[in-house]
């Protein structure tokens, strides 16, 4: 077998041919989840990098009926080619500092009180403080997602909030860097 693999390496990796910083292995993890999630009713994503992932998502909700967010302090450029906003993905863009800005801060956490299943996934500049940020804002029976588990959000980082891990089975074994948990009573 070469050294290189595809399916966990960070090099090039597009959902639509936009840009993902997800390993490909992830996708895989991710429909796991989708499959056994139940009702969820909105998906709120915190660091949309270029996109890619965040469409990956969007569809996702819309074939749920639930509603899409995408949080980043910086612009989606994708959002602006006429396909994104034909589908009515820019819509769904938001720009702000989901860590400084107050007005983001209190925006993302009105979204993720409201009723209904939540999943909250955390892929942005700074795991732990977005976990301790918005966590509390999350109802019993609302999932939380983040990327980097064991890299850049240790256990450590959790202690202490209402979360139960959410198992997507195998997601160890296939070498993902995400983590699914429930929100606890
Ligand atoms: C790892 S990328 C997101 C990748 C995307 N979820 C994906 O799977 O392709 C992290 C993103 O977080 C954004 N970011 C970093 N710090 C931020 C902050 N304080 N507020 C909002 N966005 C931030 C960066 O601009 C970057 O696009």
């Amino acid at each position: 077998m070469p050294d290189y693999d595809p399916l966990r390496s960070y090099m090039h990796n597009w959902f639509m041919s936009i840009h993902v910083k997800q390993y490909f292995i992830e996708f895989l993890a991710w429909e796991k989840f989708f499959l056994k999630c139940g009702q969820i009713r909105r998906i709120v994503e915190l660091g949309s990098g270029m996109g890619g992932f965040s469409l990956f998502l969007y569809l996702h909700a819309g074939f749920r009926n639930a509603s899409f967010y995408t949080w980043d302090v910086n612009a989606v450029h994708m959002a602006t080619r006429p396909f994104a906003e034909k589908i009515g993905f820019s819509h769904h863009c938001y720009q702000g500092d989901v860590l400084k800005d107050e007005q983001t801060i209190e925006q993302i956490r009105n979204v993720l009180s409201l009723t209904g299943k939540t999943l909250l996934f955390c892929d942005n500049g700074h795991k732990a403080t977005e976990v301790k940020l918005y966590v509390p804002s999350l109802k019993p029976g609302d999932y939380l997602a983040v990327h980097d588990w064991e890299h850049e959000i240790f256990p450590k980082h959790i202690e202490g909030l209402p979360l139960k891990a959410h198992d997507v089975e195998h997601i160890v074994e296939l070498g993902c860097w995400t983590r699914f948990f429930e929100v606890t009573g």
